[in-house]
């Protein structure tokens, strides 16, 4: 019998997630997402094709693989078939190695509505939220109003998506949001309403499934299933900087509701994060820079958001956040990404711990949001290199290595690899 391996992020997103998932799906049968929605973008790069994924898991370049989209995700129809489009412009045939759990629950285009009537009544207060309807969606499920990818095949599905409709129109007319202005993609709520139903049956030609029973099974047999996080431990629903979070579940915790597997069937807890550290949206981000080191950061890393375009703000790698990430997680190992866009730099820093009115500390307190934090930065020396050259973990630069091992030391977590661009090739196994 084996376990689920899991990978996710454990900062605020973009860790570099899609990349790391793409390079180890060759070691698994099954990849399976469980959390969020299309609010993610997991970006891949080989042979010279850059590809974005929203909803499917990034196994899908590997034909011969199984990708599950679990219980615990979100699908929006028509954002789900313009990504199956996309990969078919690719070559790439998902229809056969892609199966949808009908638990999963969808996102309407009121849904969308209502994520922007939401966003618009928090005045100064936003989210800044992906926009994808992400939050009114888990509402709905919680609240025991969802439909789900099996009800689409019920006789009164149409029955229950006007009475659902109805009552997004009811509330976002409570918030005085302009409904006749509202536009998806440059279209109204009806004009994006008609492509979204003609959406639902590209989905129709996935096999659905009990992903619960397919998954457990896959375990029983020894088949080896990698579990694909979504945004990161810092936008956890309960454990982030709440308000400023996603709504679902992105810890360990996430996998075992989000795909039906008991805790004792988790294996290995594989936490990614940046050599430094990105927020994209609003929240607490104590390390964030406002200087040219921070533009620096943004500009070498590409630092825009996959999903939004939005860029992205950036800071040094904040160790009280991912010390608590990997509390939350149980990591086994620890993936770091991105020190390459770091290599002209004189020197890099590190927040070891906060000071909070007047006193040292390493805990991510309550009042993140409200209270002043001074980050107490630890500076290393810059590795002055191109990171190409090496082609064995041990080859990287002295000083990175003295970098890594540091954050080894404090996290009390092993590293088992790093990634050095963007590219499928370029990763380094300790
Ligand atoms: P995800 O949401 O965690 O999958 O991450 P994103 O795809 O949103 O953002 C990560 C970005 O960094 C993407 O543009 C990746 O192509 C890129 N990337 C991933 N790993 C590396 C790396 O080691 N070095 C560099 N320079 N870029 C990387
Ligand atoms: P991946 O999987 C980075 C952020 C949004 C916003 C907050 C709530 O690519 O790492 P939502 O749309 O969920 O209501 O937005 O969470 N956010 C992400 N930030 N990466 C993501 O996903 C994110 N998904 C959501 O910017 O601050
Ligand atoms: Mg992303």
């Amino acid at each position: 019998m084996s376990k689920v391996d899991v990978l996710l992020g454990l900062q605020w997103g973009d860790e570099g997630k899609g990349k790391v998932v793409d390079v180890l799906t060759p070691q698994y049968d099954v990849i399976a997402r469980f959390q969020g929605g299309p609010n993610a973008g997991h970006t891949l790069e080989f042979e010279g094709i850059k590809h974005v994924l929203h909803i499917i898991p990034s196994g899908i370049f590997h034909k011969q693989k199984i990708n599950v989209i679990g219980n615990g995700v979100l699908i929006e129809p028509r954002i789900f078939m313009q990504e199956v489009d996309a990969l078919k412009e690719k070559g790439i045939e998902p229809t056969h190695n892609l199966y949808i759990s009908k638990k999963a629950h969808l996102i309407l285009p009121s849904h969308r509505m209502l994520d922007a009537a939401n966003e618009q009544a928090k005045g100064n207060a936003k989210i800044g939220s992906t926009l994808k309807g992400i939050g009114p969606a888990y509402t709905d499920k919680i609240a025991r109003t969802g439909i789900r990818v099996g009800d689409i095949t019920q006789f009164d599905f149409r029955e229950h998506y006007e009475l659902l409709k109805v009552q997004h129109l009811q509330m976002a007319h409570t918030l005085n949001f302009d409904i006749t202005s509202f536009r998806i993609d440059g279209m109204s709520l009806d004009e994006y309403e008609a492509l979204w139903m003609q959406s639902l049956e590209t989905l129709k030609q996935f096999k659905f499934i009990n992903s619960e029973y397919f998954i457990n099974r896959c375990l029983d047999e020894g088949k080896k299933v990698l579990a694909e996080g979504a945004q990161g431990s810092m936008l956890d629903i309960d454990f982030g900087s709440y308000p400023f979070v996603t709504s679902s579940s992105t810890i360990t915790a996430g996998v075992c509701s989000g795909l039906g597997v008991a805790p004792s069937r988790i294996g290995r807890v594989m936490g990614i994060t940046k050599a430094y550290c990105t927020r994209v949206g609003a929240g607490p981000f104590p390390t964030e820079l406002f200087d040219e080191t921070g533009a620096k950061l943004c500009q070498i890393g590409h630092e825009y958001g996959a999903t939004t375009g939005r860029s992205r703000r950036c800071g040094w790698i904040d160790i009280p956040a991912l010390r608590y990430a990997c509390m939350l997680n149980g990591v086994t190992d620890l993936f770091v990404t991105k020190p390459d866009v770091m290599n002209d730099f004189e020197e890099v820093k590190m927040c070891t711990h906060y000071m909070i009115d007047g006193q040292p500390t390493d805990e991510i307190p309550f009042e993140f949001n409200s209270v002043e934090i001074t980050p107490v930065l630890e500076s290393f020396p810059g590795w002055k290199q191109e990171l190409s050259k090496a082609t064995k973990y041990d080859e990287l630069p002295a000083q990175l290595l003295h970098y890594l091992y540091t954050i080894e030391k404090i996290t009390g977590v092993n590293i088992m690899a790093v990634s050095i661009s963007p590219d499928r090739k370029d990763v380094l196994f300790k």
